[in-house]
C-alpha cells in the first residue's frame, strides 16, 4: 500500500463465521451453556447474529437473531442455515434492541446484546492477546479499528491492561483509534467535543453495516478507551470505504467495508500528522468481503468474460 513502511493487517476474515464476532459469541455461547440458558437473543447489524446462530446450534441452545432488513443477505441466511429464529425490522439496530427488550419480558429470552452480558467482551480479549503474541510481545504503536457497539476496542485494552499488569508487555500500549462513517460517527463527534458520552445520531447510513450503530450501549467505556490510550477517532466516507477496499484486495485481502476503512482512516490520520509513517501500525479487518457480496456487486464496475462454448 506504500503508506507507511510497518504496516500489518490482522484478518479476522479467516475465522469461524467470517468475522471477528465469532471470538464473543464463542465464550458468551458456552458460559450460557455452562450455566443453563435456553433462550438466547440478540440484536444485530448481522454478523454478530450469525456467530450467535453458529454456536448457539453446536451448543443446542435456541437463538432468536433480529436485525435490520436491509442487514447482509450472508448474515440472514447463516441464522436461518444455522436454525436460528430471524426476525428483520424497517429501521437500525437500534430499533432491534427495543424488539429484545420487550421479548425478555414477553418470552423469557435471555439477552446477549453488545456489553449487556459479561462474557463477549471476555472472548473478544482474544484479540488483544493474539496482537500481543504476533507482535513477539511488542505492541503496535497504534490500532485503527471499525467501531461499533465496541466490544472489539474495549476487548483489546483490556487484554493489554492485562497483560500489562502480568509484565508480557511494556508499559508503553497501542493508541486505540476508532473508526466510524461519515454516516454514523456518534464517537468521533463526542471524542471530538471531549465528551464521556455520545448522542444518538440520527438517520444513521453507511454500506459499513457493522458500523452503523447510532448510539453503542457502552460508549462511555469507548471513549475511555481512546482518551486512556492517546488515541483517537476519524469518520471516513462510504466512496473512501470502497476505495480503500480495492487497496486491500491488491494485497490479496478481500476485507469486509468495516474493515477498509480502517486504511481510509490511517491516509487521513497520516496526512493530519496525528499518525507517524514510521510507526508500528496495525489495521483490524474484521471481516471477509464475502460477507458482502450485495454492496460490492453493487458498487463496484465488476464483470466477467462469457467464453464461448468449447470445442470438442
Ligand atoms: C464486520 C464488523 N466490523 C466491526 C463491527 C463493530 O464492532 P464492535 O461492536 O466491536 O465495535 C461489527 C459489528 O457488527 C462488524 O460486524
Amino acid at each position: 500500500m506504500g503508506l507507511a513502511s510497518n504496516r500489518e493487517i490482522k484478518d479476522d476474515g479467516l475465522i469461524p463465521t467470517g468475522t471477528f464476532k465469532a471470538r464473543g459469541l464463542a465464550m458468551a455461547v458456552s458460559k450460557a451453556k455452562e450455566l443453563g440458558l435456553k433462550k438466547l437473543a440478540m440484536p444485530t447489524a448481522g454478523n454478530a447474529g450469525a456467530a450467535l446462530a453458529a454456536y448457539a446450534a453446536k451448543a443446542g441452545i435456541e437463538a432468536y437473531v433480529i436485525m435490520p432488513e436491509d442487514a447482509p443477505l450472508t448474515c440472514k441466511l447463516e441464522c436461518y442455515i444455522f436454525g436460528a429464529r430471524v426476525y428483520l425490522v424497517r429501521g437500525l439496530i437500534s430499533d432491534a434492541g427495543r424488539i429484545v427488550s420487550e421479548g425478555k419480558r414477553k418470552f423469557g429470552w435471555f439477552d446477549v446484546s453488545t456489553m449487556k452480558e459479561p462474557y463477549r467482551v471476555e472472548g473478544k480479549k482474544t484479540m488483544g492477546l493474539e496482537i500481543a503474541e504476533q507482535f513477539n510481545w511488542e505492541v503496535p504503536d497504534v490500532i485503527l479499528y471499525p467501531t461499533g457497539g465496541g466490544t472489539g476496542i474495549i476487548g483489546m485494552r483490556k487484554a493489554f491492561n492485562e497483560l500489562k499488569e502480568l509484565g508480557w508487555i511494556d508499559e508503553k500500549m497501542p493508541r486505540m483509534i476508532s473508526i466510524q462513517s461519515e454516516g454514523c460517527a456518534p464517537i468521533v463527534k463526542a471524542f471530538k467535543g471531549g465528551k464521556k458520552e455520545s448522542e444518538f445520531w440520527k438517520d444513521a447510513k453507511t454500506i459499513a453495516a457493522g458500523i452503523r450503530v447510532p448510539k453503542a450501549f457502552a460508549d462511555f467505556l469507548i471513549l475511555r478507551v481512546l482518551y486512556e490510550s492517546g488515541g483517537g477517532s476519524v469518520a471516513v466516507s462510504d466512496k473512501e470505504i470502497l476505495e480503500a477496499s480495492k487497496e486491500f484486495a491488491r494485497e490479496g485481502v478481500f476485507a469486509c467495508p468495516e474493515g477498509a476503512a480502517t486504511l481510509a482512516g490511517l491516509k487521513q490520520l497520516l496526512e493530519e500528522g496525528n499518525i507517524d509513517k514510521d510507526e508500528k501500525i496495525l489495521l483490524y479487518n474484521t471481516g471477509s468481503g464475502i460477507k458482502y457480496t450485495k454492496v460490492y456487486s453493487k458498487t463496484s464496475n465488476w464483470s466477467c468474460h462469457l467464453l464461448p462454448p468449447l470445442m470438442t
